[in-house]
C-alpha cells in the first residue's frame, strides 16, 4: 500500500472510531468536511515513512500518530481560514468550513479535531504507555506554545516578528513532530529525524509563500495572493521570488542530506524530491522567469524584475 493510501485509510478508521455515536450531526459533517477533502497528507506520510525506516513494529500506533498529526493540521487550517484570521472562502478546492457550515461550527470543528487527535493517540497507545507519553509530548510541541502552530499564528498578532521563527513555529514544528512521531511510534530515538522535519517544514512554508504569488486559485484550491492582502510576513516578500526559490532549493537539498543512514534512505529521498517538484514545479518558475524577462525587454522602465515583483511590502 502506498504511504498516501495508508495515511488515508488510517484517518478514515480512526476518525470513525473516535467520532462514536450521537455527535451533533452538523458538527460531525463539518469535521468530516474539514478532514476528508483532498489534503496532500504530507505530514502523516512523513510519519509513516520514518516509522518504516525504524522498523514499524506497532503499526496501529504509527497509524494513530499519523492520524493525530493530520487532524491537528486540518484543525489549524479550519481556524486559519476563519474571518478572524485569513478570511478565506476556499480550501482544497472546496468551500471552507465556516462558509459551508457557519462560523460557530468552524470554531467547534477546529476544537473537536484537536481533541480528537489526542483521543486517537490515547485509544491506540494504552499497550505502549512510554511511547504514548512521548508521542503526546511530541505532538504538543508541534501545535502549542512556545514554538508550535499556536505560537506561529500568534506572531501575526505582534507588531514585529522574526520571519524564520514565525515560519518554524507556524509550519516547521508540525513537520518536526511528524518525522519524530514515526521514530517514537517505532520505539526509536526521534533525535536523528528532527532535522529532516525541520528542513522540509521550512521548505514547505517557503513554497507556500512562492505559490501564493505565482499560483492561481484554481490550481492551489485556495485563494492566491493572500499574503499581500492580509499583510503577512512571507519569504517571497522578504527575499524576492528569485531569492525565495533559491532558499527553497537549498532547504530541499539540506532535507535530503539530513536523512539518517538507513535501509529506507532512497525511499525517503524520493519522497523529498517528489514533494519538492509538486510544491514548486520547475515549469512554474520557468514560466514566470520567461514572462518576467519578456516584459522587461518590452517595457524596461516600468517592468518589475522577478526579484522586485513582491518587494513592495515592508519587510518584517
Ligand atoms: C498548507 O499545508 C498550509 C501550510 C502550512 C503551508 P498543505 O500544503 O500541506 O495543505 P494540504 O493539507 O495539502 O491541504
Ligand atoms: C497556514 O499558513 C499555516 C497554519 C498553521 C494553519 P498560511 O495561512 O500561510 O497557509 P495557507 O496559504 O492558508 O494554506
Ligand atoms: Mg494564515
Ligand atoms: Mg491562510
Amino acid at each position: 500500500m502506498s504511504l498516501f493510501n495508508r495515511a488515508e485509510q488510517a484517518l478514515k478508521t480512526n476518525f470513525r472510531q473516535a467520532a462514536g455515536v450521537g455527535t451533533p450531526p452538523r458538527l460531525e459533517k463539518a469535521m468530516q468536511h474539514a478532514v476528508f477533502n483532498g489534503g496532500a497528507r504530507i505530514r502523516p506520510q512523513l510519519c509513516l515513512a520514518v516509522a518504516t525506516a525504524c522498523g514499524d513494529d506497532v503499526p496501529e500506533l504509527t497509524d494513530a500518530a499519523a492520524t493525530a498529526l493530520e487532524l491537528m493540521h486540518c484543525a489549524s487550517l479550519v481556524h486559519d481560514d476563519m474571518p478572524a484570521f485569513d478570511n478565506a472562502d476556499f480550501r482544497r478546492g472546496k468551500p471552507t468550513v465556516h462558509k459551508a457550515f457557519s462560523e460557530p461550527l468552524a470554531l467547534l470543528t477546529g476544537d473537536g479535531l484537536i481533541v480528537m487527535a489526542y483521543q486517537v493517540l490515547l485509544q491506540s497507545g494504552t499497550r505502549h504507555p512510554e511511547r504514548l507519553i512521548a508521542l503526546m509530548g511530541n505532538l504538543t510541541a508541534g501545535v502549542g506554545i512556545p514554538n508550535g502552530i499556536v505560537a506561529g499564528q500568534a506572531w501575526e498578532c505582534e507588531t514585529t516578528a522574526d520571519l524564520a521563527k514565525y515560519q518554524r513555529s507556524k509550519t516547521g514544528a508540525l513537520f518536526v513532530s511528524a518525522t519524530c512521531a514515526g521514530a517514537i511510534a517505532s520505539g526509536s530515538s526521534p533525535t536523528p529525524w528532527a532535522p529532516l522535519g525541520a528542513f522540509l517544514g521550512e521548505a514547505y512554508q517557503v513554497a507556500d509563500d512562492i505559490r501564493d504569488v505565482l499560483g492561481d486559485a484554481a490550481s492551489l484550491g485556495k485563494p492566491a495572493g493572500q499574503d499581500t492582502i492580509n499583510e503577512r510576513p512571507s519569504s517571497a516578500q522578504a527575499l524576492g521570488l528569485d531569492g525565495a526559490v533559491q532558499h527553497f532549493d537549498a532547504l530541499i537539498a539540506k532535507a535530503g542530506a539530513s536523512i539518517p543512514d538507513c535501509a529506507c534512505r532512497d525511499m525517503l529521498r524520493q519522497l523529498v524530491l517528489s514533494e519538492s517538484e509538486r510544491l514548486v514545479p520547475k515549469s512554474m518558475c520557468n514560466q514566470f522567469r520567461k514572462r518576467s524577462a519578456k516584459s522587461q525587454a518590452i517595457k524596461p522602465k516600468k517592468s518589475r524584475t522577478l526579484q522586485g515583483a513582491t518587494s513592495n511590502k515592508t519587510a518584517l
